[in-house]
């Protein structure tokens, strides 16, 4: 979007567009912010975000990131998970809600994951059972 971010993940931006996983925020005609999503068999995964950095710290980030976890959980999913990459952005998840695990701290790239559970779902959640 920028050039920069994630520019190297072109080809799974441009796949996940094609399959239904990208959401936008637009102002007007132009694209300011983008999310990437990940349906799995119970949980979610949240894979990219990004706010154009003239348009960051108005409100855009979170609200995208509300409008996704709140798709997400009507579609059923029990969780949704997400790798802190760059690292500064763990404490812009940890405001929406998430947390970090007592399982899944680091990914294999030493970066923070933090879990959203979606606390209308009835029962407990072993996240250690969930190999997706
Ligand atoms: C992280 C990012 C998406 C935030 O988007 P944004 O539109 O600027 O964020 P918002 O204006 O919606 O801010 C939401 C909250 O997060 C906080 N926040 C935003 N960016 C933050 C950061 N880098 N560090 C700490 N807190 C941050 C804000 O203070 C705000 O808190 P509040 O609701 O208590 O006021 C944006 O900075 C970005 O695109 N960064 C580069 C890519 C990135 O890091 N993506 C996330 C990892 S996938």
């Amino acid at each position: 979007m920028t050039g920069e971010g994630f520019n190297c993940n072109r080809e799974i931006i441009i796949d996940s567009h094609q399959k239904g996983d990208v959401f936008c925020a637009i102002d007007g005609t132009e694209v300011v912010g983008f999310v990437v999503h990940n349906r799995k068999s119970v949980g979610a995964s949240i894979d990219i975000l990004e706010v154009r950095p003239e348009h960051r710290s108005r409100g855009i980030g979170k609200l995208l990131a509300l409008d996704t976890i709140k798709r997400l959980f009507a579609t059923g999913a029990e969780y949704i998970t997400v790798e802190c990459a760059p690292r500064k952005s763990e404490l812009f998840w940890r405001s929406i809600g998430f947390m970090p695990t007592s399982e899944i701290r680091r990914s294999t790239w030493e970066n923070p994951k933090l879990i959203l559970l979606n606390v209308t779902q009835s029962g407990t959640l072993d996240i250690r059972q969930r190999k997706e």
